[in-house]
């Protein structure tokens, strides 16, 4: 048997630190004081309902995964975050309209508890938004100082044993890694220096890294995702993970794809297109955030198909993906998917796929799910970049010179290995010669 990891255990209270307070930040504080109080169940989250098989089909072990690893309980979770609206968690909820208000009104004095502190903001990298709680400083060191004096107040303030902190702001616009992401000295320098390679996001991950706290990007720009940061971790011990959150259409895309490769079903064409209506479906509208997000959505398919293996079925695949700013639907995103498709002897074929979702009931278990196994992977002494978390993520961080692993089916055996290795158990491989020896 494989000796199981030392785990700390999940011992106080856990602080979870939202940078932005918008759709997927309050549907996810929302619905975590719904479930602890009894009036909802968390639907979508593996810490939560998940289980993991342990050891041999025949032994019928399937423990859930909250009784396998030490995770946080949802009790003992506290919320505090940024932003560059003053509302309150409760009424930042009632303009995202995604929770409704009967149930709103159920976990409100909760909520209201929740206000944003002033927040590190410069148009410059989101151009379609503005606010009056944005921060001042001299430099953008300065101002990631004050980010640090927010955490350790809150840390003193509820007395939180330890923290995690996922980036659910507004997508920034596209950036390239450039000589300032570079080593930790580079960075540093552009910091005080105000350099204009650096975004907010990078600011709050630096004041997180530093101070050891977990980070996750739940959007797709850039943020912890450069050679600086993952350096700046490694000596500060901390887990990373992002980035993107994997929901709606590229859920829908990274389960159906591996399908079609696996019987080896030629694709032509693959168009994606949605229509939105939340601020983030505003924010999108502006060309350069979109082309964030469009870098983020248009990888996956290349990589779950392989057309460089498979050159005959995928190697000319024109993939479009469209998002349009389409106020009446809110937070209901609709998804259109047409799949050009080819099979034996070059028949052509359609799929078409209309997925009537809600952006941010997929994304609010994922944000959960992420913070308590990042804590998981604290306490375990896990740091670094966390590949068995991508299967949360769209554009899956990982180390240079790997690619990213996209089929959903591996990341989550993936992840549930990672759980047995932690727990000292044989690992799955689901080779299953055993049953007929
Ligand atoms: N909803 C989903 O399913 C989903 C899926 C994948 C990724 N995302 C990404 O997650 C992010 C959040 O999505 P959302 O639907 O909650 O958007 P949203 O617009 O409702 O919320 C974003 C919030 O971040 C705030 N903000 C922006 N810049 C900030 C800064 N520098 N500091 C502090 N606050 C800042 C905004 O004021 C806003 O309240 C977006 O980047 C989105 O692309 C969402």
């Amino acid at each position: 048997m494989p000796t199981p990891v030392d785990i700390a255990p999940a011992r106080g209270k856990l602080g979870v630190l939202l940078v932005g307070l918008g759709a997927v930040s309050t549907t996810t504080i929302a619905g975590v004081v719904a479930i602890r109080n009894g009036f909802a169940r968390p639907i979508g989250s593996l810490t939560q309902m998940g289980t993991v098989r342990l050891g041999k089909r025949t032994e019928g072990r399937s423990p859930r995964i909250s009784e396998v690893v030490p995770l946080s309980s949802l009790d003992d979770l506290v919320f505090g975050g940024w932003d560059i609206f003053e509302d309150d968690c409760y009424s930042a909820a009632r303009t995202a309209g995604v929770i409704e208000p009967a149930l709103l009104d159920r976990v409100r004095t909760d909520l209201e508890q929740i206000r944003p502190w002033p927040a590190v903001f410069d148009q410059r990298y989101v151009k379609r938004l503005d606010g009056p709680n944005v921060k001042k400083g001299a430099n953008k060191k300065e101002l990631a100082e004050q980010v640090v004096a927010d955490i350790r107040r809150f840390k003193e303030q509820h007395d939180l044993d330890r923290l995690v902190m996922v980036w659910c702001g507004s997508t920034e616009v596209f950036m390239k890694a450039s000589p300032a992401h570079q080593t930790i000295e580079s960075f540093e320098c552009a910091l005080e220096k105000n350099d204009p390679a650096i975004p907010s996001s990078m600011v709050y991950a630096y004041a997180a890294i530093r101070e050891g706290i977990p980070y996750a990007n739940a959007a797709p720009n850039l943020s912890a995702d450069i050679p600086a940061l993952v350096e700046l971790a490694a000596r500060t011990k901390t887990p990373l993970a992002g980035k993107d959150l994997k929901t709606g259409q590229t859920l829908i895309k990274t389960i159906i794809a591996p399908g079609l490769k696996a019987r080896l079903l030629g694709v032509d064409g693959w168009y994606s297109t949605n229509i939105l209506g939340n601020r983030d479906g505003e924010v999108l509208d502006d060309p350069e955030s979109f082309k964030t997000k469009e870098e983020s959505k248009k990888s996956v398919l290349d990589y779950i198909l392989q057309p460089q293996l498979y050159p005959d079925l995928y190697a000319d695949l024109c993939h479009v993906v469209r998002i349009n700013y389409y106020p009446p639907r809110g937070d209901n995103k609709e998804g259109w998917d047409n799949i050009d498709l080819v099979g034996w002897l070059g028949y052509p074929m359609q799929l078409k796929i209309n997925f009537l979702c809600r952006d941010s009931i997929l994304a609010a278990p994922i944000v959960l799910d992420v913070a308590l196994f990042l804590d998981l992977a604290k306490r375990a002494g896990m740091h670094g970049i966390q590949e068995w978390l991508s299967f949360y993520f769209k554009s899956p961080v990982h180390a240079p010179g790997l690619y990213p692993e996209h089929d959903l089916f591996i990341q989550l055996m993936k992840l549930k290995n990672t759980l047995r290795y932690l727990k000292g158990e044989e690992l799955i491989t689901h080779l299953g010669r055993e049953y007929y020896d």
